[in-house]
């Protein structure tokens, strides 16, 4: 067992610490929000993530996890996650680095001899060498590791305790060799069963998180592309998708035609990594990922163009009912949603949206005060010209047409993520149209 800080306590932080103390650690989570931190410690999980109220409520009771707003429980603890934000800077397309900056600085004096740091949080490379000298600067004998993070939002609890992966980033020399015992113990468990582990010097480990998010973000803008041309051919992206991903070296996964990508991190990430590579001096051998954006963008404004054309040219006046807000399934989280985005397109061009969600209502009720809101399907296609599913949940997905026919005013249906079956919907006398399907 060892004792642990995760510093930091949004979806990864509060996540990684209920993990840790299922795993047998002691942990403290420490968060400068007040509010998040009397939620987490009364056992109330402040954002929706399948699994975490259970782990919350059974850590909390093992007496192994705490929370607290104080830095000063971190003290005569070994080893120090940093799981703070790095949101894109406003107007700009480089990462925020004042949140991890923050963390570090008022760490640092609570740190004793032989105490590691673990970077988790997702940086620009050459941001662990400048942390460590802040580190070294306060205690020149704690060390500092990047162990990049790649949990799902909606599978946070399952990448975390089973990871793909797990990769450290190491000081050279004996500092590595303690940093990697010191992460070892920490990760026992999932490296018991066999979890491959990548040990790297800490550019690469910062590093390999910007590649796999542009990797992925590459799959689903290549498909989206795929997209573009099967509209304008007649052809279907589904199949084709299909097809491709039998072959294993493409493979099926990400390649979900449809509304594109969205959310806390792939969004951010490519752009903060084209900026990052920019001030290297290397900026050429991203600037695929401007056109990768590019397309993702696309997605969006193409939805809100079909929308005009089922309308029959013009939106003005329509009562459009959008299913789902979250950037994705089995999350609450909307930053960045491509659902709420082309809502308030849909708005701006004089319709009536009515948005409903199982869980990020609430969310984006605050965020978007422009938009209408329901609490229920039923709710929100009421009269509806036109229903669009832009957010997949198993509940819209498993939506019976014959059912939502009677409560719409026509049955039109744009489905954003081709979730549905589209001879389904076509025999219960709906007109269907999804992107890149004929
Ligand atoms: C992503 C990475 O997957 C994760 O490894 C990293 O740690 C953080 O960023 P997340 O943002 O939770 O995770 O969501 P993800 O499941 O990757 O989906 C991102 C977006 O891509 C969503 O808006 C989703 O709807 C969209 N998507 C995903 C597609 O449009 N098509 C696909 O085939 C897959």
């Amino acid at each position: 067992m060892t004792a642990l800080s995760v510093i930091g306590c949004g979806y990864l932080g509060a996540v990684h610490a209920a993990c840790m103390a299922k795993l047998g650690h002691d942990v403290v989570g420490i968060d400068v929000d007040e509010a998040k931190i009397a939620s987490l410690q009364a056992g109330r999980a402040p954002f929706f993530e399948p699994g975490f109220p259970e782990l919350l409520a059974e850590s909390l009771a093992t007496g192994r996890l705490s929370f607290t707003t104080d830095m000063a429980p971190a003290q005569g603890r070994s080893v120090h996650f940093v799981c703070v934000g790095t949101p894109q800077r406003a107007g700009e397309f480089a990462a925020d680095l004042r949140y991890v900056d923050a963390s570090v600085d008022s760490l640092a004096p609570f740190l004793s001899p032989g105490d590691l740091v673990v970077g988790k949080s997702t940086v620009p490379v050459g941001t662990a060498a400048r942390l460590t000298e802040v580190v070294q600067a306060v205690q020149p004998e704690a060390n500092l590791a990047w162990n990049p993070e790649f949990l799902r939002e909606g599978f946070a609890v399952k990448d975390t305790l089973t990871p793909d992966r797990l990769v450290y980033g190491l000081p050279a020399g004996a500092a590595g060799d303690r940093a990697k015992q010191q992460l070892d113990e920490v990760y026992a468990t999932p490296l018991s069963t066999g979890t491959p582990l990548v040990t790297a010097d800490l550019a690469t480990a910062e590093l390999v998180k910007a590649a796999a998010n542009s990797f992925l973000a590459t799959k689903i803008s290549f498909i989206n592309a795929m997209a573009e041309v099967c509209e304008a051919t007649g052809a279907d992206v589904t199949l084709l998708a299909d097809a491709i991903g039998h072959d294993p070296r493409i493979g099926r996964r990400f390649l979900n035609a449809g509304l594109g990508f969205g959310g806390g991190c792939l969004p951010k990430d490519i752009r903060a990594f084209m900026a990052r590579a920019g001030e290297l001096g290397a900026d050429q051998a991203l600037t695929f990922l401007r056109e990768i954006d590019a397309i993702n963008m696309r997605r969006r404004v193409r939805m809100v163009d079909l929308a005009r054309e089922v309308c029959g040219g013009s939106i003005v006046g329509a009562r459009i009912a959008v299913l789902g807000a979250a950037f994705k399934p089995d999350s609450d989280d909307i930053r960045d949603s491509p659902a709420l985005n082309v809502s308030a397109q849909m708005q701006l061009q004089g319709a009536t949206v009515v948005v409903t969600d199982p869980e990020a209502v609430t969310n984006a009720r605050k965020q978007w005060p422009g938009l209408r809101f329901a609490d229920t399907v039923d709710e929100a296609a009421a009269g509806a010209d036109l229903v669009l599913l832009l957010t997949e949940w198993r509940e819209y997905v498993e939506i019976d047409p014959t059912e939502l026919g009677r409560i719409v005013g026509e049955k039109r249906m744009l489905d954003g993520r081709n979730a549905l079956q589209p001879s389904v919907w076509r025999s219960a006398g709906w007109t269907y149209r999804a992107l890149g399907r004929p």
